[in-house]
């Protein structure tokens, strides 16, 4: 079975508090975007289930989120064998997109259909949270207001047609150390998550742009924090109605009501770094 798995961005990110558990309670406006990662997942050759990519580097067996989604689909239903999944890599990994998540969905979709089990969306998506924070909306994918951990979903209106161009500088960053470095008592900025809600109900793309925000820009080190503002302040120069980072960074995007500005800015772009990409919306409708 072929099917996409597509990045998200977050549209917004706050951090609402420390948990007991470690964690930290989040309020975050996602969207599903076109970019995505191809994927084949076929009952598997040997006795354990591979995950094989074009990128050497990633984990190939039970340390890929890819097969951690399978695991936890067969221990939560009972139904499904192993399974072999090959990921034709196009999102970045590490870059604040869910890249792994939403292979993670991916698999739990596929195996949802493959097995017959034919669980609501709203079940798999649960289950997603058992293999990581991000998954439950990469299963839901579209426009989604993410609470609690991220698995706390609630679909929102779409954002309105326009052109995303993502930007992701050569640096990861380690989104438990980012966490870390949070102060929640001192986040001076916050993004203004209802307004955005409004404007995505009023179909006012532009009320949406200039409202987004992500807190984590405020902790990133001054050298990483620098780089990322001057990746903000060139999309906006070439015409985004506004930038933000994604998730844990390092990539950030621009929304664009013009294909002509979105062009220039990617050509832009592309004169320094290598990883830039333009797409678009997505909406839940996912092609399994
Ligand atoms: O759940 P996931 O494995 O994606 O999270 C990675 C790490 O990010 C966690 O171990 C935790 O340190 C941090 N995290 C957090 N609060 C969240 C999500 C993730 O502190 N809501």
């Amino acid at each position: 079975m072929e099917l996409l798995a597509n990045a998200k961005i977050n549209l917004t990110l706050d951090i609402l508090r420390k948990r007991e558990d470690g964690y930290h309670d989040l309020q975050m406006v996602m969207q599903s975007v076109t970019l995505a990662d191809r994927l084949t997942v076929t009952p598997a050759q040997g006795a354990e289930g591979q995950a094989v990519s074009d990128l050497r580097f990633l984990p190939t067996g039970s340390k890929n989120l890819a097969q951690t989604a399978a695991a936890v689909f067969r221990a939560a239903t009972g139904l499904g064998g192993e399974v072999d999944v090959s990921i034709q890599k196009h999102v970045p990994v590490c870059a604040g997109l869910a890249g792994g998540s939403a292979d993670a969905a991916a698999v739990l979709r596929a195996m949802n259909q493959l097995t017959g089990a034919g669980l609501p969306t709203e079940k798999l998506a649960e289950m997603g949270a058992k293999a990581g924070s991000d998954v439950p909306f990469c299963v839901l994918g579209g426009t989604a207001l993410a609470e609690g951990r991220g698995e706390l979903l609630t679909p929102l209106s779409p954002l309105p047609p326009c052109r995303v161009v993502i930007c992701k500088p050569p640096f990861s960053v380690s989104t438990p150390q980012l966490f870390g470095r949070v102060n929640v008592r001192k986040i001076v900025r916050r993004p203004d998550t209802a307004g955005v809600i409004a404007a995505l109900e009023a179909g006012d793309l532009a009320g949406v742009a200039r409202r987004m925000y992500n807190v984590f820009e405020d902790v990133l080190e001054p050298r990483r924090y620098g780089e990322i503002a001057s990746i903000k302040a060139a999309l906006i120069d070439c015409g985004a109605l506004g930038a933000s980072m994604s998730g844990s960074g390092p990539s950030v995007f621009g929304l664009f009501d013009s294909e002509h500005d979105a062009c220039s800015a990617l050509a832009r772009l592309e004169e320094s770094y290598r990883d830039v990409f333009l797409c678009a919306p997505a909406g839940a409708d996912y092609e399994v």
